[in-house]
């Protein structure tokens, strides 16, 4: 099948788009915007290969959305394609409204008129995919796992911003009958991870030595997802998930951010020791605590396993070794990502007051490359 991924330069997207050529016979068209959380060079092992097209463009364009189903006929679509820093959603919420809910409805729209001129037997085996966030049900209490059946419950921008896009796919599968399905993802890692995330903040702050920021106690509890397993359960929601139900996808990894950090600066002592022969733990600095910050994410994962048979394969202590060995090996790909102008300073504080961020990539990119 030629399967529509959008923000396919993005993390999770090239992490997708880079499993589906490899481990399936589909081929992939990948449109992204190229905002400044891609970096084309994520997928540039991809450039000459039969099966992958890329396209520069807005989910929010109806026309370039448009264009794109007619020239390419893809046979499904998984939307990956978002801004999807919670900090930046505090900062400047608007684009989040435009990319994650205007643009998920443009998404839509084109689906089903492109839906509808296609045979029965494709638009039987037509599927949108919706990837979206456990941040949609807000913190869950205790010891509770939060099943797919939790009410919506969004405390930032970024979560309200997929919380109604969600509500849009739904919709579209109860009202237009768009064979939509919609996926809950935890916290991922792994490699292309744009720095301003957790995990590769970490591990910049401790290559340049400088104090590594906390947010709050540092006692937040996320499930961490590793990316190459997402991608996994991406595809097999693809191929296998049934239209109009929706699935939990997580790491079964429960840690608070002090944990992951901890973990992460002891990993560095043994890879790269500091010279002064202090611990990268010492540079840990707890401030002031994000507004609205959850205090713990934790996703039931028993209906994808029982229905879907997939489980996450990664161990993270070897998964976040392993991706804290991508960044020391990948230092070229960390300073093209920063080129746009994010230097690991701290975002999302009201009031506080950073330069405006450019809206494209530094890299340079045609509007339309084939593969
Ligand atoms: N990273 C996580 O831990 C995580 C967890 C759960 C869900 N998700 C969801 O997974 C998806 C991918 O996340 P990610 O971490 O890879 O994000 P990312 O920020 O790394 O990448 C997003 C990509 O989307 C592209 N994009 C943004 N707006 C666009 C637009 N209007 N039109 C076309 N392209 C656009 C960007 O250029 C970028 O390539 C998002 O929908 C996000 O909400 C991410």
């Amino acid at each position: 099948m030629k399967v529509l991924v959008t923000g396919g330069s993005g993390f999770i997207g090239c992490n997708f788009v880079r499993h589906l050529i490899h481990t399936t016979d589909h081929a992939v068209v990948n449109l992204d915007k190229l905002t400044y959380a891609a970096n084309p060079s994520s997928l540039q092992d991809l450039e000459n290969h039969d099966r992958y097209q890329f396209v520069r463009g807005d989910i929010g364009d109806p026309a370039c959305v448009e264009q794109v189903f007619n020239q390419f006929e893809p046979d499904s679509v998984v939307n990956l394609a978002a801004e999807s820093h919670v900090d930046r959603s505090i900062d400047a919420p608007e684009q989040f409204l435009q990319s994650n809910i205007l643009g998920t409805y443009q998404l839509l729209q084109a689906a089903i008129r492109w839906r509808c001129r296609l045979s029965s037997s494709g638009k039987s085996a037509f599927r949108f995919i919706q990837v979206s966030t456990d941040e949609v049900f807000g913190s869950s209490p205790g010891n509770v796992l939060t099943d797919e059946q939790a009410p919506y419950q969004p405390s930032s921008p970024y979560a309200a911003s997929k919380a109604s896009a969600d509500h849009l796919a739904r919709s579209w599968f109860k009202t237009f009958r768009l064979p939509v399905i919609v996926t809950y993802s935890s916290n991922n890692y792994g490699p292309f991870q744009f720095p301003e995330k957790l995990v590769p903040l970490i591990i910049l702050k401790c290559l340049r030595q400088e104090p590594i920021p906390i947010y709050g106690s540092g006692e937040q509890i996320r499930d961490w997802l590793y990316v190459a397993d997402h991608a996994e359960a991406l595809r097999r929601v693809l191929e296998q998930g049934t239209p109009g139900e929706t699935y939990n996808l997580a790491g079964n990894c429960r840690r608070t951010n002090l944990e992951v950090a901890r973990t992460i600066c002891g990993i560095l002592d043994e890879r790269r020791a500091r010279r002064s022969g202090k611990r990268y733990a010492e540079l840990l600095t707890l401030v002031e605590d994000r507004p609205g910050h959850d205090q713990r994410y934790a996703l039931a994962t028993s209906k994808i396993a029982q229905e879907l048979d997939w489980q996450p394969a990664a161990r993270f202590e070897r998964a976040i070794a392993a991706t804290v060995d991508w960044y020391l090996a990948h230092p070229q790909w960390v300073d093209g990502s920063l080129r746009g102008g994010y230097h690991l300073e701290r975002l999302g504080l009201p009031g506080y007051s950073h330069p405006p961020q450019p809206s494209g990539p530094s890299g340079d990119s045609t509007d339309t490359q084939r593969g």
